[in-house]
């Protein structure tokens, strides 16, 4: 027998519910994280139109194709009024929620962005998430004022160990994120992070604690999606060790992503989570419905402008997971009515039910 799927299920009992295979037990627990999703935050599909509005990066991520050491990439940073005219598309389409995301791109400068969040929160009304990557306070706090509302920060996995592998620390000293995290809270953003999931070296049990860790942390946004081998990189290189046996290693798959978004939703029952770009991306016929249908209650339109959407190539094939953004919509309007879902009306903030420890 397995452990119950509860909220306050303890670690061991988690990891027990990654490792398992049988379809049987396996439809138990997509059962248990769509019904907690529909009891908790309901039918609605939150729609995030997505704005990647630049690839320059600092960091040298061991997994990610927009790197700095990565040479043979073009970069782009779009122009303010590219950036609106895409918020534009957001609000024409419905979308409650704008997301700003970018490499770590000090060419992005703090004021500027304040200036195009300001005039975007004036023309649209909608939410505005940022997701730029680790930022001195002064810029989260700068931007926090001008009306932004949600921060986005990945910890990619809660392994201290494996994290330093694949994270060489920035100039200046090693950061933690999971503080960050606490801090983008006290700034009064709604804080989301998330983990990849199938990383070399990760292991059942570390999984385990990144899903206890975002019990913990009482996240208001969390993404989970497989881990995608960039040819470009140290990791899709092969170049980094790994030290693990491989009964221990987690896969990076369809179904080993979708256990991890499950189980979240059980022990996170009021958290926002998305079906992943990279869930999409590894199952373009069905991997956001998957997601949908076992636990994720949001889903992140593309709205970059074609010409930049390639060059924002952080894994293979992630271009290809959505159409152009008008095409794309529609789809995905047919793709919900066809699970009985809604898209969500309104900014779609995580609505607090029980009261914060
Ligand atoms: N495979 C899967 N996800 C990746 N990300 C970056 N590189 C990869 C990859 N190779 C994810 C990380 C990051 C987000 C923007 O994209 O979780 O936080």
């Amino acid at each position: 027998m397995n452990p119950p799927l509860t909220r306050d299920m303890p670690r061991e009992a988690v990891e027990t519910w990654l490792r398992e295979t049988d379809p049987e037990q396996l439809a138990l627990l997509w059962a248990a994280a769509d019904r907690t999703r529909r009891e908790w935050v309901g039918d609605d599909v939150h729609l995030r139109g997505l704005v990647e509005i630049s690839n320059y990066c600092v960091r040298e991520c061991a997994y990610c194709g927009i790197r700095g050491p990565n040479r043979g990439l073009s970069r782009y940073r779009m122009t303010a009024a590219e950036i609106l005219d895409a918020a534009g598309q957001a609000r024409e389409f419905g979308y409650g929620t704008v997301v700003l995301q970018s490499g770590e791109d000090y060419g992005i400068e703090t004021a500027w962005l304040a200036e195009i969040i300001r005039q975007m929160k004036a023309k649209t009304g909608l939410a505005v998430t940022l997701s730029l990557g680790e930022r001195p306070e002064a810029d989260w706090a700068a931007w926090r004022e001008v009306g932004a509302d949600r921060y986005l920060l990945k910890f990619e996995t809660s392994d201290e160990e494996l994290y330093g592998r694949i994270h060489p620390p920035r100039p200046g000293g090693d950061t933690d994120r999971r503080l960050q995290l606490r801090r983008l809270r006290e700034l009064g953003y709604e804080n989301g992070g998330g983990v990849m999931v199938g990383l070399p070296g990760q292991s059942f049990a570390s999984l385990a604690r990144d899903i206890e860790t975002f019990r913990e942390m009482d996240l208001d946004m969390i993404g989970v999606g497989p881990f995608i081998a960039h040819p470009e990189t140290p990791l899709g290189r092969g170049e980094i060790e790994v030290k693990i046996e491989d009964a221990d290693q987690v896969p990076s798959t369809e179904t080993m992503a979708c256990r991890v978004v499950a189980l979240t939703r059980i022990v996170c029952p009021e958290a926002n989570l998305p079906s992943t770009t990279a869930l999409e991306t590894i199952n373009r016929e069905s991997g956001r419905t998957s997601g949908l249908q076992r636990g994720a209650n949001v889903v992140m339109p593309n709205l970059t402008p074609p010409h930049f959407r390639a060059l924002y190539d952080i894994y293979p094939e992630k271009s290809l997971a959505q159409p152009d953004a008008a095409s794309f919509h529609l789809q995905l309007l047919d793709q919900l009515a066809a699970i009985d879902r809604a898209p969500g009306r309104g900014r779609g903030d995580r609505v607090r039910r029980t009261s914060s420890t």
